[in-house]
């Protein structure tokens, strides 16, 4: 047994599928079965060992959109009804698993379900199953602690039901470092709206801690459209941001109080900022390709070094929009000569919606840090 798992938005199973098989081809991968039950938050594909390898050399989950996470599958573990069940999993573990870890340890272990609310009934199983599973590991030397480890693949195992685990892979440098590829987030109590977490995850995700440090910096620049009431501002006064605020609503007090924010009742169509600014976000709500065009516009033109928006998803074809939306965006940027970074993740405080990441160049470091 051998194949891939992906953490999904329940919901999205079908779009993610279609997206990963479209992958699977890139990477010279053509036979597979792909498992995409509605609203199971998972996609299971079983490989080739082959074809594993192949894809586990290429298949890139910063490139996957739809994909919180992504685990090489070992194999199906049944649990018995009752009785030992960690024996079963650590045969496996130690067994085929550690074979494709390639390396006589791993960094870690998770044990996760699903994201659905019917799997939180399983959350109680897992965490009694996880202290035996861990003593077992320390016992057997097989998740050592100490910085020279922390590069080896991790162990996660995916319980679907109380009967059966998925026992699967992390390549640490190709996944996302959290359980289930869901950031903890606290929700600042000050924030005006809880979209402020949309923002926030999204810095984790496309910059990370180092590139945060150097591009988040007290004294930038940055236009937020759509702003109100203002969580996303709030995310770019955090970082004492000069934030222009663009919407015909109104803005929390709190937030105007900060002295960083200048509210225009604008459209967030026609307005252009005189000087190029260093951010600019989006998170109007309108037609994808809509977006995509004012986007498209700011990035050719040269009015922002970097922006951070949101497309809304039509009810059907979410997977062909999202890829019409950034493969026109790539060819608008490619013939006017512009170098692009671009990236997009349905993030865990997305819904029916992805987020999309844009640098044009590196940027100077600009205002005081920190
Ligand atoms: C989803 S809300 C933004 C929430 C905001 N990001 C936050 O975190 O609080 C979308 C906002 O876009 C604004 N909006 C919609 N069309 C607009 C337009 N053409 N120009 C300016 N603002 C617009 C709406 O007034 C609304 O406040």
């Amino acid at each position: 047994m051998s194949g891939i798992v992906i953490h999904v938005r329940q919901g999205f199973e079908d779009d993610a599928a279609k997206e990963l098989s479209h992958h699977l081809t890139l990477c010279g991968v053509t036979s597979r079965t792909m498992q995409a039950i509605a609203d199971s938050a998972i996609v299971v594909v079983t490989l080739s060992i082959e074809d594993m390898k192949l894809a586990r050399s290429q298949l890139k989950l910063a490139d996957l959109i739809f994909s919180r996470q992504l685990l090489w599958l070992a194999s199906f573990v049944h649990l018995p009804a009752e009785g030992d069940r960690v024996t079963a999993l650590i045969d496996v573990i130690k067994g085929p698993l550690l074979e494709m870890a390639g390396a006589n340890a791993f960094s870690g272990f998770f044990f996760e379900t699903p994201d659905t609310d019917s799997s939180k009934e399983l959350t109680g199983f897992c965490k009694s199953l996880t202290r035996h599973v861990e003593n077992a590991l320390n016992k057997l030397k097989l998740t050592p602690k100490g910085k020279g480890a922390a590069h080896l693949p991790r162990v996660h195992l995916v319980m679907t039901s109380n009967q059966q685990v998925l026992v699967t892979l992390a390549d640490v440098d190709n996944s996302s470092p959290w359980t289930m590829g869901i950031p903890r987030l606290r929700f600042p109590p000050s924030a005006p709206s809880r979209s402020t977490l949309k923002l926030e995850e999204a810095f984790h995700v496309f910059l990370g801690p180092e590139q945060m440090a150097d591009r988040l910096v007290a004294g930038m620049t940055a236009v937020d459209l759509g702003a109100c009431p203002g969580g996303w501002t709030f995310q770019l006064v955090k970082h004492r941001m000069q934030v222009t605020a663009i919407d015909n609503g109104a803005l929390d007090e709190k937030i105007m109080a900060t002295g960083l924010v200048t509210h225009l009742r604008e459209d967030a169509f026609t307005y252009r900022p005189y000087d190029t600014v260093d951010w600019m976000v989006c998170d109007v709500v309108e037609q994808p390709a809509k977006i995509t065009s004012l986007m498209v516009d700011w990035i050719v033109r040269g009015h922002c070094r970097n922006t951070i928006f949101n497309l809304k998803l039509p009810m059907k074809k979410r997977y062909e929009e999202t890829a019409s939306c950034l493969n026109h965006l790539k060819e608008r940027c490619r013939e006017s000569g512009k170098i692009v970074e671009i990236r997009a993740k349905q993030l865990y405080h997305d819904r029916k919606e992805v987020t999309v990441y844009v640098t044009v160049a590196p940027l100077p470091k600009t205002g005081q840090s920190k």
